[in-house]
């Protein structure tokens, strides 16, 4: 949406309210704004000229920044700063622009932090099976067309990593419809959609298969930990089954992650600094990546748990360290499918579980063959299901941190 007319242009696209300022000051190269509420925001000259709309720093048209960092004049400081009649900051630089006027909804989003990648989106909260024995569950039949059940569903499973649909019907095109609505699929070797059914005769034909198109029992893992960047999140949709057994498994990475780091800190560290090299064999394919089982990545970015024996290769780290890594890594899948951290539930048709693949630990007993077992799933990356959260909320304003 843009800004309405005559008001302040933003940086961005989005409504802010008028947020009263009491004090504004200018120290040195920074300008102090004390906000009615309590908040406050010390900025940078040289950052504000980078975000003076229309005046060289923001483009009107694409709300993008214009200055090449080479030119950026580092020298720039505020000389003037006061607050106009509608209640916004308007400031002079030299050298740089005079008259640059900023929201002071826009700078009290900045100071409280509502900038922030987290902010918008639901707070990540752990779970074992000992107080969540299945997946929270909403109404898969009218999914489609009710963006309230929709944003509801995807905001269990980004708090609680896993959420399930009922009544989602046999359709197999129906997990890309819904993905339809949140963003674009991701795409790998197995396609923008796969099968999961007991099927394993394509094994050494051109076709890559996976230890998944059995009846075989698949214990507590991750898919594609061969990625760089493994999938974000996985939507998988019963369409048909009529076999016995082949209950759902889901483990909360995250509870397991506290639970080492914990109560077996030499499990910990190991688990979290020794490499496998993780790779998908097929006749014409080759993906493999080394990393620790518990990838910590940087601060700002979520863990990402690699566990799924079936593509494990080879032991990245040197030779002593084998044994350790071996020993850690029975404790984490014995951690991974014990009761405690492990809920186990019937995986009916017309069920659709959503799940955070580099989170929650999926899995599977074994089944019958007797009757047909057919899954649609796909994978959809964690950039896509964040901005579709985020821009919900922006609209219903209903999370700390919305305008
Ligand atoms: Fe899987």
């Amino acid at each position: 949406m843009a800004n309405a007319p005559g008001t302040v242009t933003t940086p961005d696209f989005y409504d802010y309210p008028q947020r009263p300022i009491e004090r504004i000051a200018i120290d040195g190269a920074f300008v102090e704004i004390a906000f009615v509420d309590g908040a406050t925001l010390r900025a940078y000259g040289p950052w504000l000229v980078e975000n003076a709309v229309g005046r060289g720093g923001v483009d009107p048209a694409t709300r993008e920044g214009l200055i090449d960092p080479a030119l950026l004049d580092l020298d720039t400081k505020p000389i003037a700063a006061d607050i106009n009649p509608e209640g916004h900051v308007v400031i002079d630089f030299a050298p740089g622009p005079a008259g640059a006027t900023y929201h002071s909804g826009w700078l009290h989003h900045v100071a409280i932090g509502a900038h922030r990648p987290g902010a918008l989106l639901p707070v990540a909260t752990s779970w074992t099976a000992q107080n969540q024995r299945e997946p929270r569950t909403h109404d898969g039949s009218r999914v489609l067309e009710d963006r309230t059940i929709l944003l509801a569903w995807v905001d269990d499973m980004l708090a609680h990593g896993v959420a399930r649909l009922r009544g989602c019907g046999t359709d197999p095109g129906f997990g890309t419809a819904l993905a339809g609505l949140i963003g674009p699929p991701r795409d790998t070797n197995f396609g923008p959609s796969w099968d999961v059914k007991a099927d394993i005769t394509m094994v050494g034909a051109d076709d890559t298969n996976s230890t998944a198109n059995s009846t075989l029992r698949l214990g507590p893992h991750t898919d594609l930990p061969t990625r760089e960047t493994p999938p974000g999140f996985q939507f998988l949709h019963c369409v048909v089954n009529e076999t016995a057994g082949g209950w759902s498994t889901m483990t909360d990475g995250l509870a397991v992650v506290e639970a080492l780091r914990n109560d077996h800190p030499e499990h910990y560290d190991a688990l979290t600094t020794l490499n496998w090299v993780f790779f998908n064999r097929g006749p014409n394919i080759d993906h493999r990546w080394s990393a620790p089982l518990i990838d910590l990545g940087q601060p700002t970015a979520p863990l990402t748990l690699r566990a799924f024996y079936p593509v494990r290769g080879f032991p990245d780290m040197a030779p002593d360290d084998v044994p350790r890594a071996y020993a850690a890594m029975r404790v984490f899948s014995q951690l991974a499918a014990s009761d405690r951290f492990q809920m186990r539930y019937p995986f009916e048709q017309g069920d659709l579980v959503g799940f955070d693949n580099r989170r929650i630990l999926h899995g599977r007993d074994a089944f019958s063959s007797g009757g047909e077992r057919h899954l649609r799933g796909l994978y959809i990356d964690h950039d896509e299901i964040l901005s579709f959260a985020r821009v919900s909320h922006r609209r219903i304003n209903t999370i700390e941190g919305t305008t």
